[in-house]
């Protein structure tokens, strides 16, 4: 039972953003060190009110556009890359959050240079965007396997070199005011900068509730779902089918919307896998699946840092496990696999079987419950939550098609759309 739940947002955000720069190591943390600077740049501005913490939140997930790793790479190494499309896309996911409208205009114009800019330069939305423009490129000029303080001068001078054309000469000046910490140099390049942030960052007291915390996965589950076409809507029909069947088995209202925040972030993990592994039109190779292996050990790895969501960690993260250990990457045991993943694993299956895969379409009725059957038959998952769904087939299977429709309608007439 769990009466009242919520979470912090400083560290909801925070352990996104950290998934989201899972998939290459010369990624990690760019986005928590983006924010770093930003906000460092934010309370030496003294930008007032509520514009701090937005500065700060637009930057932690400042690249939440760029969906595939193949994209988050050229948009990491290469300056002129084409990046209208990853800033359109991420200011419309801001839009789609209330805790993130506010600040959707940043990310929108997170790649304008200064001269670009055509309104008067002097408002809150053209500073603030120039200051997530600074951080961001700054953070890419650092060559993570050089010592920070051997680079300082070489990066100050990179900058000096922009100020008044790319960015504002004022926000270049306020930047080498804080430059000369060493201080700050030494906390950007720290690989505690996650808990510096949490723990002395903006949001220190902010808690988010159970719908909120719906809100935030509902997000998440699209970035997931919409790096491929044949997943476009795979998380939502998990989050549903696990839904129903933890209503069918009993569990609380709280209990039910924490299955569907797990149901949504059960493939979370998927945003290390490269497209050309997720989109494969044949059966994976052995390596191949080695790769494919570790998206469950990421999503439990991110879900258990954010604390008051620990329990839907192994919800979330066990549903390639098996009943008879030989399921992947944990190899846990019948006695070690507790409902909620019980649940998880028979959606994720339900709802793999009844969707197009880039290898085969989306398989009829009686073949979708003769392989359950099997599954339970054979030991392999819950034969009681297998009978429950196959006693309700027909209603699960109905829900779970609406809910998918819905996500890929969402996708192509809100995140896809143009200005
Ligand atoms: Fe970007
Ligand atoms: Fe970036
Ligand atoms: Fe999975």
């Amino acid at each position: 039972m769990y009466p009242k739940i919520s979470v912090n947002l400083g560290n909801l955000v925070l352990s996104l953003s950290d998934a989201l720069d899972l998939a290459f190591s010369s990624l990690a943390m760019h986005q928590q060190r983006t924010a770093f600077i930003a906000w460092e740049l934010g309370k030496r501005a003294k930008l007032e009110g509520n514009r701090i913490e937005n500065v700060f939140l637009a930057s932690l997930l400042h690249d939440i556009g760029a969906l595939s790793i193949e994209e988050k790479k050229s948009l990491h190494d290469n300056e002129t890359s084409e990046v209208e499309q990853h800033c359109i896309r991420g200011k419309n996911l801001f839009k789609s959050n209330p805790w993130l409208a506010p600040c959707a205009d940043l990310v929108r114009y997170h790649h304008r240079g200064w001269v670009m800019w055509k309104e008067p330069r002097d408002t809150p939305k053209v500073f603030d965007s120039q200051l997530l423009f600074l951080a961001d490129y700054l953070e890419r000029q650092i060559d993570r396997k050089t010592y920070i303080l051997h680079q300082d001068e070489v990066l100050c001078s990179r900058l000096k070199e922009l100020a008044g054309k790319q960015i504002s000469s004022e926000i270049v000046d306020l930047f080498l005011e804080i430059s000369r910490r060493e201080e700050f140099w030494l906390d950007l390049a720290s690989p505690r900068l996650y808990s510096l942030l949490l723990n002395h960052g903006p949001f220190q007291i902010i808690e988010v509730d159970i719908n909120n915390i719906v809100i935030f996965a509902k997000l998440l589950g699209m970035i997931v779902d919409f790096k491929s076409p044949f997943t476009a809507a795979h998380s939502s029909g998990v989050a549903q089918c696990s839904m129903l069947l933890a209503e069918m088995v009993g569990m609380s209202d709280s209990e039910v919307k924490l299955m569907e925040v797990a149901g949504l972030l059960h493939d979370l993990g998927k945003l290390v896998v490269p497209n050309s592994i997720l989109e494969k039109p044949a059966g994976l190779t052995q390596m191949e699946m080695a790769v494919m292996k570790q998206h469950t050990y990421h999503t439990f790895s991110i879900l258990s840092t954010i604390a008051g969501l620990q329990m839907i960690a192994e919800w979330a993260a066990y549903h390639h496990e098996r009943l008879d250990g030989k399921g992947y990457p944990f190899k846990r045991e019948a006695h070690e696999i507790n409902l909620g993943a019980r649940i998880m694993a028979v959606s994720d299956i339900f709802t793999a079987l009844a969707e197009d895969r880039p290898y085969r379409r989306g398989m009829e009725t009686t073949r979708i419950k003769t392989i359950l059957q099997e599954q339970a038959s054979r030991g392999i998952q819950d034969p009681r939550i297998i009978k429950l769904l196959l006693e309700n087939f027909e209603e699960v299977r109905k829900a779970v098609t609406e809910r998918q429709e819905q996500a890929r309608y969402y996708y192509q007439t809100e995140v896809e759309k143009s200005e």
